[in-house]
């Protein structure tokens, strides 16, 4: 068996050494005499899975005490629609930054709960720059700002936490959590689906200040409140068990290679190289984003022909190196180089598109 480079955006490529601990593991989870999916979530088993994952990433991201971290079902669109429950009052104003597709879709999955302001808005420039800090237009009694941490498929990136002063700041970090170090306290909540850099596609963790929990919001069903989900400990109703354990893996991956602090070293160098592949082409390969928010997660490109898509495609599929389609809203290619990403996938990347240029340049 040999596996392929897998640059998806996600679901995305995971350690290999976690799959094959999950494989080793998935008859019988260390003597259970059951794989850990087939056990009752609130059995010993699982509650010690569940407990060592969340110790692990608190440890990985230095989350605060006064921090619940949930890991919840639904992905990080569910979250979208519960922030504005769990954190605006009815008809109370709150602020959206908006730097690429994911930041429109938290505004329109809001859009029923709460007034959205579009405090800034990257779109007529192509979504290829973040709009400066002091053109933002804040509302003065905004629930909280919501930004977009990492647009998966604009391939922007913020590389500082905003200042919002005293308003609370909530960001979507699906596709760079635990890329590097982070302030979580910041932040009044971070989220983020699974299926980037932490794991498979299933469970989204939920970063959240337990303070305002207690106190904000609007009417909203139990299951949809983030105070009851941090009560009972992510168990209000059955959570994603063998989700929520594989990401555990990849915490414990993760913890083992050095932890964040490491990754955004690898990471820099990953996303360092292919950029110096893609500028240094003479313009056969082109990225448009501002090189001061350029991605290190999601590098998206275009050939010069976009006749020569298919042919890109097709040869770095038999070279090993896949899911290098770009997203629909923008054509081209796009290479996501998360955490698990190996730095020599990006070296056969590169060494392909230096290869494929001089055949077809
Ligand atoms: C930044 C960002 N936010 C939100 C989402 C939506 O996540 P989900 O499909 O888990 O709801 C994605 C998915 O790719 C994403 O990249």
């Amino acid at each position: 068996m040999t596996r392929a480079y897998n640059f998806s955006a996600g679901p995305a490529t995971l350690p290999e050494t976690v799959l094959e601990q999950a494989g080793a593991e998935l008859l019988d989870w260390h003597g259970a005499g059951a794989s850990i999916v087939e056990l009752s979530h609130r059995g010993p088993e699982f509650m010690q899975v569940a407990s060592e994952a969340e110790a692990d990433l608190r440890t990985l991201l230095s989350v605060p005490d006064d921090y619940a971290v949930l890991f919840l079902s639904g992905g990080a669109t569910t979250q979208q629609a519960l922030i504005p429950l769990n954190f605006a009052a009815p008809g109370q104003a709150a602020d959206y930054v908006v730097t690429g597709h994911w930041g429109k879709t938290a505004i329109k999955q809001a859009h029923p709960y709460v007034s959205a302001n579009v405090a800034a808005d990257g779109e007529a420039g192509g979504f290829r720059d973040i709009p400066a800090r002091a053109d933002w237009r804040l509302s003065d009694d905004a629930a909280y700002v919501h930004v977009t941490a990492n647009e998966t498929i604009h391939g922007v990136e913020f590389r500082d936490t905003p200042d919002v002063g005293d308003v609370p700041l909530i960001a979507d970090f699906s596709s760079s959590i635990a890329s590097e170090p982070v302030d979580v306290s910041r932040y009044a909540m971070i989220y983020a689906g699974a299926q980037k850099n932490l794991g498979p596609v299933g469970v989204s963790v939920v970063i959240v200040r337990r303070e305002p929990l207690e106190r904000s919001g609007q009417p909203r069903a139990p299951i949809f409140e983030y105070a009851r989900h941090a009560q009972s400990g992510s168990m209000l109703n059955t959570p994603p068990t063998f989700n929520w354990y594989l990401a555990g893996l990849v915490f414990k991956w993760m913890l083992a290679e050095g932890g964040v602090e490491e990754f955004a070293r690898r990471n820099q160098r990953k996303a360092d190289a292919l950029y110096a592949a893609i500028d240094g082409s003479g313009g056969f390969y082109r990225n448009e984003v501002a090189p001061a928010v350029r991605s290190r997660m999601n590098v998206p490109f275009f050939l010069h022909d976009d006749g020569l898509d298919k042919a890109f495609l097709a040869e770095a599929k038999e070279a090993g190196l896949i899911s290098l389609k770009g997203h629909r809203a923008l054509g081209g290619m796009r290479a996501s180089i998360y955490n698990a990403m190996p730095e020599a996938g990006v070296r056969a990347l590169v060494g392909f598109m230096d290869e494929f240029r001089q055949r077809h340049g």
